[in-house]
Protein backbone atom coordinates (compact mmCIF):
# COMPACT_ATOMS: atom_id res chain seq x y z
CA UNK A 1 0.00 0.00 0.00
CA UNK A 2 2.80 2.33 0.75
CA UNK A 3 4.81 1.77 -2.30
CA UNK A 4 1.23 2.45 -4.26
CA UNK A 5 0.90 5.70 -2.39
CA UNK A 6 4.42 6.59 -3.60
CA UNK A 7 4.15 5.51 -7.39
CA UNK A 8 0.86 7.75 -7.38
CA UNK A 9 2.65 10.88 -5.43
CA UNK A 10 5.70 10.16 -8.17
CA UNK A 11 2.54 9.89 -11.10
CA UNK A 12 0.89 13.13 -9.82
CA UNK A 13 3.77 15.51 -8.98
CA UNK A 14 3.92 17.39 -12.80
CA UNK A 15 1.39 19.48 -11.94
CA UNK A 16 2.23 20.15 -8.83
CA UNK A 17 5.44 21.70 -10.17
CA UNK A 18 3.78 23.04 -13.25
CA UNK A 19 2.57 26.18 -11.84
CA UNK A 20 5.92 28.20 -10.74
CA UNK A 21 5.23 30.68 -13.31
CA UNK A 22 8.34 30.72 -15.72
CA UNK A 23 8.02 30.16 -19.27
CA UNK A 24 9.03 26.89 -19.57
CA UNK A 25 10.69 25.99 -23.17
CA UNK A 26 10.33 22.76 -25.28
CA UNK A 27 12.28 20.26 -25.93
CA UNK A 28 12.22 17.84 -28.59
CA UNK A 29 11.82 14.01 -26.95
CA UNK A 30 12.60 11.17 -29.43
CA UNK A 31 13.05 7.94 -27.51
CA UNK A 32 13.79 6.40 -30.81
CA UNK A 33 16.77 8.60 -31.90
CA UNK A 34 19.40 6.68 -30.90
CA UNK A 35 21.87 9.12 -31.80
CA UNK A 36 20.55 11.44 -29.84
CA UNK A 37 20.24 9.51 -27.04
CA UNK A 38 23.93 8.18 -27.06
CA UNK A 39 24.86 11.92 -27.08
CA UNK A 40 22.56 12.43 -23.88
CA UNK A 41 24.35 9.50 -22.42
CA UNK A 42 27.73 10.86 -22.51
CA UNK A 43 26.83 14.18 -21.81
CA UNK A 44 25.21 12.75 -18.39
CA UNK A 45 28.17 10.55 -17.47
CA UNK A 46 30.52 13.08 -17.95
CA UNK A 47 28.77 16.15 -16.18
CA UNK A 48 26.19 14.80 -14.03
CA UNK A 49 27.26 11.52 -12.60
CA UNK A 50 30.15 12.60 -10.61
CA UNK A 51 27.19 14.51 -8.00
CA UNK A 52 24.12 12.76 -8.98
CA UNK A 53 23.30 8.91 -9.52
CA UNK A 54 20.25 7.09 -11.36
CA UNK A 55 20.04 4.12 -9.78
CA UNK A 56 17.67 2.66 -11.24
CA UNK A 57 18.92 2.58 -14.54
CA UNK A 58 21.88 -0.04 -14.97
CA UNK A 59 24.77 0.28 -17.68
CA UNK A 60 23.83 -3.09 -19.22
CA UNK A 61 20.23 -1.87 -20.06
CA UNK A 62 21.35 1.25 -21.34
CA UNK A 63 23.76 -0.38 -23.84
CA UNK A 64 21.43 -2.66 -25.11
CA UNK A 65 18.46 -0.36 -25.11
CA UNK A 66 21.05 2.41 -26.62
CA UNK A 67 22.63 0.04 -29.20
CA UNK A 68 26.37 0.78 -27.71
CA UNK A 69 28.55 -2.02 -26.93
CA UNK A 70 28.89 -3.42 -23.41
CA UNK A 71 32.31 -2.67 -23.64
CA UNK A 72 32.32 0.47 -25.53
CA UNK A 73 30.06 1.20 -22.29
CA UNK A 74 32.69 0.31 -20.13
CA UNK A 75 35.48 1.72 -21.77
CA UNK A 76 33.44 5.33 -22.05
CA UNK A 77 30.96 5.63 -19.97
CA UNK A 78 31.68 4.11 -16.92
CA UNK A 79 34.43 6.04 -14.36
CA UNK A 80 33.18 4.73 -10.91
CA UNK A 81 34.62 1.77 -11.35
CA UNK A 82 31.17 -0.59 -11.14
CA UNK A 83 30.64 -3.44 -13.05
CA UNK A 84 28.26 -3.35 -16.18
CA UNK A 85 25.31 -5.13 -14.31
CA UNK A 86 25.21 -2.59 -11.08
CA UNK A 87 22.78 1.13 -11.59
CA UNK A 88 24.65 4.16 -12.11
CA UNK A 89 25.67 4.68 -8.59
CA UNK A 90 27.76 7.54 -7.29
CA UNK A 91 31.21 7.62 -5.18
CA UNK A 92 30.15 10.68 -3.15
CA UNK A 93 29.00 10.05 0.13
CA UNK A 94 25.76 11.82 1.53
CA UNK A 95 27.12 13.40 4.47
CA UNK A 96 30.09 14.76 2.33
CA UNK A 97 27.53 15.78 -0.49
CA UNK A 98 25.54 17.72 2.57
CA UNK A 99 29.00 19.39 3.39
CA UNK A 100 29.83 20.37 0.04
CA UNK A 101 26.40 22.06 -1.18
CA UNK A 102 24.03 21.97 1.84
CA UNK A 103 21.67 19.74 -0.05
CA UNK A 104 22.13 16.15 -1.68
CA UNK A 105 22.32 15.75 -5.30
CA UNK A 106 19.03 13.91 -5.82
CA UNK A 107 19.08 10.94 -7.52
CA UNK A 108 17.78 11.49 -11.41
CA UNK A 109 16.51 8.44 -12.24
CA UNK A 110 12.80 9.57 -12.09
CA UNK A 111 13.47 13.07 -12.90
CA UNK A 112 12.17 13.36 -15.96
CA UNK A 113 8.85 12.36 -14.78
CA UNK A 114 8.44 14.34 -11.47
CA UNK A 115 9.36 17.56 -13.54
CA UNK A 116 9.02 16.82 -16.92
CA UNK A 117 11.22 16.98 -20.13
CA UNK A 118 10.52 20.98 -20.60
CA UNK A 119 11.02 21.72 -17.05
CA UNK A 120 14.59 20.13 -16.90
CA UNK A 121 15.58 21.51 -20.52
CA UNK A 122 14.68 25.07 -19.22
CA UNK A 123 16.42 24.69 -16.03
CA UNK A 124 20.01 23.50 -17.94
CA UNK A 125 19.64 27.06 -19.83
CA UNK A 126 18.60 29.11 -16.74
CA UNK A 127 21.82 29.71 -14.51
CA UNK A 128 23.24 33.04 -14.71
CA UNK A 129 25.65 34.88 -12.94
CA UNK A 130 24.60 35.78 -9.19
CA UNK A 131 27.80 37.11 -7.09
CA UNK A 132 25.49 36.46 -3.81
CA UNK A 133 24.82 32.53 -4.20
CA UNK A 134 27.99 30.27 -2.82
CA UNK A 135 28.89 28.93 -6.06
CA UNK A 136 28.57 32.61 -8.28
CA UNK A 137 25.61 31.24 -9.84
CA UNK A 138 21.55 31.50 -9.58
CA UNK A 139 18.86 29.81 -11.57
CA UNK A 140 15.93 31.56 -13.09
CA UNK A 141 13.64 28.88 -12.96
CA UNK A 142 14.99 27.02 -9.35
CA UNK A 143 16.16 30.30 -7.72
CA UNK A 144 18.74 29.83 -4.67
CA UNK A 145 19.23 26.25 -6.41
CA UNK A 146 22.53 24.44 -4.79
CA UNK A 147 23.42 23.46 -7.49
CA UNK A 148 27.22 24.77 -9.30
CA UNK A 149 26.79 25.81 -13.59
CA UNK A 150 28.87 22.64 -14.03
CA UNK A 151 28.09 22.87 -17.08
CA UNK A 152 29.29 26.47 -17.47
CA UNK A 153 32.23 25.52 -19.69
CA UNK A 154 30.35 24.56 -22.42
CA UNK A 155 27.38 27.26 -22.18
CA UNK A 156 29.92 30.28 -21.43
CA UNK A 157 28.18 32.56 -18.25
CA UNK A 158 24.85 34.46 -18.51
CA UNK A 159 23.56 38.11 -16.67
CA UNK A 160 20.43 38.36 -16.20
CA UNK A 161 18.59 41.73 -17.88
CA UNK A 162 15.78 43.25 -15.35
CA UNK A 163 12.89 44.83 -16.27
CA UNK A 164 10.85 46.45 -14.47
CA UNK A 165 6.88 45.59 -13.54
CA UNK A 166 4.10 46.70 -11.45
CA UNK A 167 2.93 44.72 -8.59
CA UNK A 168 -0.74 44.65 -6.93
CA UNK A 169 0.07 47.06 -4.89
CA UNK A 170 0.99 50.10 -7.28
CA UNK A 171 4.73 49.73 -6.81
CA UNK A 172 7.23 48.75 -9.09
CA UNK A 173 9.43 45.16 -8.96
CA UNK A 174 12.56 44.36 -10.68
CA UNK A 175 12.38 40.72 -12.25
CA UNK A 176 14.35 38.65 -14.88
CA UNK A 177 13.59 39.52 -18.45
CA UNK A 178 16.18 37.56 -20.09
CA UNK A 179 19.42 36.37 -19.63
CA UNK A 180 22.33 36.80 -22.29
CA UNK A 181 25.43 35.57 -22.55
CA UNK A 182 28.53 37.42 -21.14
CA UNK A 183 31.02 35.09 -21.76
CA UNK A 184 31.03 32.24 -24.37
CA UNK A 185 31.67 28.64 -23.94
CA UNK A 186 33.37 26.17 -25.92
CA UNK A 187 29.32 26.03 -27.71
CA UNK A 188 27.45 27.89 -29.73
CA UNK A 189 24.04 29.14 -27.85
CA UNK A 190 22.64 26.89 -30.74
CA UNK A 191 24.98 24.06 -30.13
CA UNK A 192 24.09 24.32 -26.54
CA UNK A 193 20.71 24.32 -26.66
CA UNK A 194 21.17 21.17 -29.16
CA UNK A 195 23.45 19.20 -26.61
CA UNK A 196 20.87 20.02 -23.43
CA UNK A 197 17.79 18.52 -25.72
CA UNK A 198 19.70 15.57 -26.29
CA UNK A 199 20.88 15.38 -22.65
CA UNK A 200 16.97 15.75 -21.87
CA UNK A 201 16.18 13.11 -24.30
CA UNK A 202 18.72 10.72 -22.32
CA UNK A 203 17.42 11.49 -18.93
CA UNK A 204 13.52 10.90 -20.45
CA UNK A 205 14.81 8.05 -21.71
CA UNK A 206 16.15 6.56 -18.11
CA UNK A 207 13.06 7.45 -16.57
CA UNK A 208 11.52 4.93 -18.06
CA UNK A 209 13.72 2.65 -20.17
CA UNK A 210 10.75 0.20 -20.57
CA UNK A 211 9.41 2.40 -22.62
CA UNK A 212 10.94 1.46 -25.75
CA UNK A 213 10.59 -2.52 -25.36
CA UNK A 214 6.85 -1.62 -23.98
CA UNK A 215 6.19 0.30 -27.48
CA UNK A 216 7.53 -2.49 -29.35
CA UNK A 217 5.46 -4.96 -27.50
CA UNK A 218 2.19 -2.93 -27.64
CA UNK A 219 2.19 -3.95 -31.20
CA UNK A 220 2.45 -7.58 -30.84
CA UNK A 221 0.08 -7.79 -28.30
CA UNK A 222 -2.67 -5.52 -30.16
CA UNK A 223 -2.70 -7.84 -33.16
CA UNK A 224 -2.75 -10.97 -30.84
CA UNK A 225 -5.91 -9.62 -29.08
CA UNK A 226 -7.26 -8.88 -32.91
CA UNK A 227 -6.23 -12.63 -34.00
CA UNK A 228 -7.92 -13.94 -30.87
CA UNK A 229 -11.17 -12.13 -31.51
CA UNK A 230 -11.36 -13.16 -35.19
CA UNK A 231 -10.96 -16.74 -33.58
CA UNK A 232 -13.55 -15.78 -30.55
CA UNK A 233 -15.67 -14.54 -33.14
CA UNK A 234 -15.97 -17.72 -34.98
CA UNK A 235 -15.72 -20.06 -32.03
CA UNK A 236 -19.11 -18.15 -30.56
CA UNK A 237 -20.68 -18.77 -34.46
CA UNK A 238 -20.09 -22.15 -34.51
CA UNK A 239 -21.26 -22.83 -30.71
CA UNK A 240 -24.26 -21.43 -30.91
CA UNK A 241 -25.15 -22.51 -34.66
CA UNK A 242 -27.65 -25.09 -33.36
CA UNK A 243 -28.97 -23.50 -30.64
CA UNK A 244 -31.01 -20.79 -32.62
C1 LIG B 1 28.80 19.40 -8.35
C2 LIG B 1 27.67 18.56 -8.09
C3 LIG B 1 26.57 18.51 -9.13
C4 LIG B 1 26.69 18.19 -10.46
C5 LIG B 1 27.96 17.80 -11.20
C6 LIG B 1 25.37 18.25 -11.01
N1 LIG B 1 24.47 18.61 -10.05
FE1 LIG B 1 22.47 18.74 -10.28
N2 LIG B 1 22.26 19.27 -8.34
C7 LIG B 1 23.29 19.36 -7.43
C8 LIG B 1 22.74 19.74 -6.14
C9 LIG B 1 23.54 19.95 -4.87
C10 LIG B 1 21.34 19.87 -6.31
C11 LIG B 1 20.29 20.21 -5.27
C12 LIG B 1 19.91 21.64 -5.48
C13 LIG B 1 18.91 22.14 -4.48
O1 LIG B 1 17.98 21.42 -4.08
O2 LIG B 1 19.06 23.31 -4.12
C14 LIG B 1 21.08 19.57 -7.72
C15 LIG B 1 19.83 19.62 -8.29
C16 LIG B 1 19.53 19.24 -9.57
C17 LIG B 1 18.21 19.21 -10.15
C18 LIG B 1 16.93 19.62 -9.46
C19 LIG B 1 16.35 18.46 -8.76
C20 LIG B 1 15.01 18.79 -8.17
O3 LIG B 1 14.99 19.22 -7.03
O4 LIG B 1 14.03 18.60 -8.87
C21 LIG B 1 18.34 18.75 -11.42
C22 LIG B 1 17.24 18.52 -12.44
C23 LIG B 1 19.74 18.51 -11.65
N3 LIG B 1 20.44 18.82 -10.51
C24 LIG B 1 20.25 18.04 -12.84
C25 LIG B 1 21.61 17.92 -13.08
C26 LIG B 1 22.14 17.53 -14.37
C27 LIG B 1 21.32 17.19 -15.60
C28 LIG B 1 23.49 17.53 -14.24
C29 LIG B 1 24.50 17.27 -15.33
C30 LIG B 1 24.49 18.20 -16.41
C31 LIG B 1 23.80 17.90 -12.86
N4 LIG B 1 22.64 18.13 -12.19
C32 LIG B 1 25.08 17.99 -12.34
C33 LIG B 1 24.62 19.12 -7.66
C34 LIG B 1 25.16 18.77 -8.88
Amino acid sequence: MKKLIVLLLVLLTPSAFASSGHELQSATIDLGNKASLQRGAKYFVNYCLSCHSAKQLRYSRMAEDLDISPELVELNLMFTGEKIFDGMNISMRAKDAKKWFGVNPPDLSLIARSRGPDWLYTYLKSFYIDESRPFGVNNSLFPKVGMPHVLADLQGLQRAVYKEVETESGGVRQVIDKLEIVQPGKLTPREYDNAMNDLVNFMTYMGEPAKMERQRLGWKVLMFLFLMLVIFYYLKKEYWKDIH
